[in-house]
């Protein structure tokens, strides 16, 4: 068994090394040649993971039909904004084989069109006219690299497209310490884990202004609430938004010390950089900026409001100091908790 992985960052390189215990041969796609080489030679990716050992099972390579060649399965775990441009790579290979899923694991839309990635995916695969050879899933949940790089239990959802295989890919998946469920509510599961980061932005904002628990409480199941609206709006399913996808990892990324996202919301409250200072200074994805934007647009598309996101929005790209956006979150006008 043969999985290949698009991706050689924080995790590509720890979901990787947790398929090598079940998986025959794990094979990752690298732009990087450096990162590419230390994973070959020295069986560790320090950019990203440190000095954590990867199993010889696993290696890495910048060539992509290498990499797709005789590949069960493809994982798609590049930043969301770039995965048009490496599937128009994969569907363009001659190792590409049929029948192989292809399971995207990146968190985000694609803003230039305000797609869910598994659209972006089906987008090539038609252009390509095998769009139905190849069943689309995702693979999304509160998943942090360097949690799963340490074996400590993790829990995330698989769904798909109808036509493929899930229950299958969930059992080869699964591993002593990373349980698959699944959920055949695919919209619903990107759109959750897609715009989560938007709130761990605003948490990491709040923190930075010397907030407390209450704060993060109310900016979770809020954000959550307005996160839930847009969703449904957008054809996904109440409910997902309270699982794992949802609200599991909202929590797990508005806490955590390995959120990007929550620590970039802390350090633009610093307010000796500009956020576009901060990301220029960082070589990791931070999804969530991308987002706000996604979000607004959609937003403003489908008419649902989106108060934290907008606030988050501003600070980000209007200037708007954090304590104004704070202020003015508390200052709309009074209603039931389920009205808006
Ligand atoms: N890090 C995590 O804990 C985690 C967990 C779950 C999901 N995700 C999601 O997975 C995705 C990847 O995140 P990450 O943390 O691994 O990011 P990362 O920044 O650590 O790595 C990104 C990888 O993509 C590659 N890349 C960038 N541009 C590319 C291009 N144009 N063509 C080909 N490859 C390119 C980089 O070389 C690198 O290997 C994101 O959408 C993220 O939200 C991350």
């Amino acid at each position: 068994m043969k999985a290949a992985l698009l991706g050689t960052g924080s995790w590509a390189t720890s979901f990787g090394r947790h398929l090598c215990h079940k998986w025959e041969r794990v094979v990752l796609w690298g732009i990087d040649p450096g990162q590419v080489e230390s994973i070959n030679k020295t069986g560790t990716n320090p950019d990203y993971l440190g000095d954590i050992a990867l199993p010889p099972n696993m290696r890495a390579s910048l060539d992509l039909d290498d990499v797709l060649r005789d590949a069960e399965i493809v994982f798609v775990i590049v930043p969301s904004q770039v995965v048009r441009e490496v599937m128009g790579q994969v569907v363009a290979s001659p190792s590409f084989a049929k029948g192989a899923p292809v399971v995207n694991m990146a968190k985000g839309f694609e803003v230039s069109t305000l797609k869910r990635i598994s659209e972006v995916i089906g987008d090539e695969l038609t252009k390509a006219n095998i769009q139905d050879e190849h069943p689309i899933g995702v693979l999304l949940g509160p998943s942090h690299a360097e949690e799963v790089a340490m074996e400590q239990p993790t829990a995330v959802v698989l769904s798909g497209c109808p036509g493929g295989d899930w229950a299958h890919w969930q059992k080869w998946i699964t591993g002593p310490f990373f349980r698959v469920y699944t959920n055949d509510d695919m919209a619903g599961v990107e759109i959750a884990s897609g715009f989560k980061n938007i709130i761990a932005l605003a948490v990491g904002m709040a923190d930075g202004l010397g907030t407390g628990d209450n704060t993060r409480g109310t900016l979770m199941t809020r954000g959550m609430f307005e996160l839930a609206r847009l969703g449904k709006a957008l054809g996904g399913r109440q409910e997902t938004f309270f699982g794992l996808a949802g609200i599991g990892d909202m929590i797990t990324t508005c806490i955590s010390q390995h959120s990007r996202n929550r620590n970039f919301g802390e350090a633009v409250t610093n307010g000796t950089k500009t956020p576009q200072e901060i990301l220029a200074g960082t070589i990791q994805v931070v999804e969530g900026v991308h987002m706000t934007q996604a979000a607004l647009k959609l937003s403003e598309k489908l008419d649902v409001e989106l108060p934290i996101t907008k606030q988050v929005h501003d600070v980000l790209f209007s200037g708007k100091p954090p304590r104004q956006a704070m202020r003015e979150l508390m200052e709309r006008s009074l209603r039931d908790e389920f009205d808006g």
